[in-house]
């Protein structure tokens, strides 16, 4: 997918100084194939098993992704009314959605009911007082899953670990067969799953089996108890390579919910960052080359407000050059940093890299939780994003203008 050909770092054989050139930096850049192969690849590993792939649309709610997921015959798990809107407006089929999240309201509930989503991820017995009571409302019905909290520590970073008794996540165990006896009495609910999702970014397998086998031993009892489920949802979570990480393949993975889940229940699961994170860069333009007592500075115009990951979880990203410098510039340790009023505003520490001003890097593996996360703090509009199909790089998203900054904004009244 990334070669050096003529000095020059290509994706998919599109040069990305190219696209820096038109499109300017910082720019976010997705590859349409590599998106599609390792969606593909999620897919096939289940053979003939009954299952249902949800891209979590968290990861990268760009247009653009969710109509390549969608043509494949993607579901996709949201976490609101906007990102609802945006499966709609790409083209998702709404049966094949599935709506997560700890704090749905009635307006996020209206829109799903009113859309007829697949199933709401029920997170709590309040949720699913509010879903009956809106559904009845609306004079129709909603499938459900309850999610639940195995409590088992997916040993990720403590942001986006989700599964531990501490977080707020699902039902816990103890509870949940009570909360399953309320939604079968509920008249405008259907019980259809069970769902559990036990945090992001895992680079091994126990922790999924321990979970789906705690959530299995509860899906045996239901059964017990007359209350017979469909579809087991094992969540999203499987890692990537950002550094030295060996996340098990896919195959392995999804052989693992194979082992784990009998054949009786349909899989669901709602992978995001592994399906979009190494299809995407961050292309960006070296500002400044800066040296203070104690190090050398590389200031980028790209900052936290556009990658956020490295700030908020000290989060490592691989740095690649746009383009071989010449032979006379030599090698230094830079930290990448942006232009943001914080001394957290860095893309990179202490990198070997070869380095004048004016050379343009890529920040590997930024398809996820990349531009979703971006803000504008300090006024900065946020970054175009580019897709490469077929040889051709379509823009995708324009870059922010500094006026829609502040479109939505009023000044007072003058004083009199
Ligand atoms: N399903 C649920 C219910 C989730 O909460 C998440 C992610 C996913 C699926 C998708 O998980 P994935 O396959 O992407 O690991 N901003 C953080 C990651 C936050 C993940 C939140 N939930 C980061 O940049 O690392």
């Amino acid at each position: 997918m990334y070669e050096y050909r003529n000095g020059r770092l290509l994706m998919d054989g599109v040069s990305l100084s190219e696209i820096a050139t038109r499109h300017g930096t910082p720019c976010y850049v997705y590859s349409r194939a590599d998106i599609e192969s390792t969606w593909r690849s999620y897919d096939a590993a289940f053979g003939a098993r009954a299952h249902h792939v949800h891209y979590a649309v968290k990861a990268n709610a760009n247009l653009a992704v969710l109509q390549v997921l969608a043509r494949l015959g993607s579901g996709f798990d949201i976490v609101s009314a906007g990102e609802l809107a945006r499966v709609l407006a790409a083209r998702g089929v709404p049966s094949g959605i599935v709506f997560s999240g700890v704090g749905k309201t009635v307006a996020d509930i209206e829109a799903a009911l009113a859309a007829d989503i697949g199933t709401f991820n029920i997170e709590s017995a309040a949720e699913l007082e509010r879903l009956n009571g809106v559904a009845g409302r609306l004079g129709c019905r909603a499938r459900i899953a309850v999610r639940v909290n195995p409590d088992v520590d997916a040993k990720t970073h403590p942001y986006i670990s989700t599964g531990l008794d501490e977080n707020k996540f699902g039902v816990p165990m103890a509870e949940a067969l009570e909360v399953y006896r309320t939604a079968v009495q509920r008249p405008h609910l259907d019980v259809v799953g069970i769902a559990c999702h036990i945090g992001s970014q895992l680079t091994t397998l126990a922790p999924f089996a321990d979970a789906l086998t705690r959530v299995m031993v509860l899906v045996g009892r239901l059964a017990d108890a007359g209350i017979p489920l469909m579809h087991v949802d094992a969540g999203g979570g499987l890692g990537i390579r950002y550094r030295d990480e060996t996340p098990p393949p896919i195959a392995d993975y999804v052989g693992t919910l194979c082992r784990v889940i009998p054949p009786a229940y349909a899989i669901h699961i709602e992978p995001g960052r592994s399906v979009v994170a190494a299809a995407g860069v961050l292309i960006t333009t070296v500002e400044y080359l800066k040296r203070t007592p104690k190090r050398q500075f590389a200031i980028v115009d790209a900052a936290m407000n556009d990658l956020l990951r490295p700030a908020l979880y000290a989060a490592w990203h691989d740095v690649q050059m746009l383009e071989e410098p010449p032979p006379e510039v030599t090698e230094a340790r830079y930290d990448l940093v942006g232009p943001v009023c914080e001394s957290g505003d860095f893309l990179a520490n202490d990198r070997a890299l070869r380095l004048a001003p004016g050379a343009r890097l890529a920040l590997m593996c930024a398809g996820a939780y990349g531009h979703v996360m971006a803000s504008n703090y300090n006024a900065r509009p946020r970054p175009p994003e580019v897709m490469v199909d077929a040889g051709v790089a379509h823009l995708v998203r324009a870059r922010e203008s500094i006026p829609a900054l502040y479109a939505g904004e009023t000044l007072l009244p003058d004083a009199p």
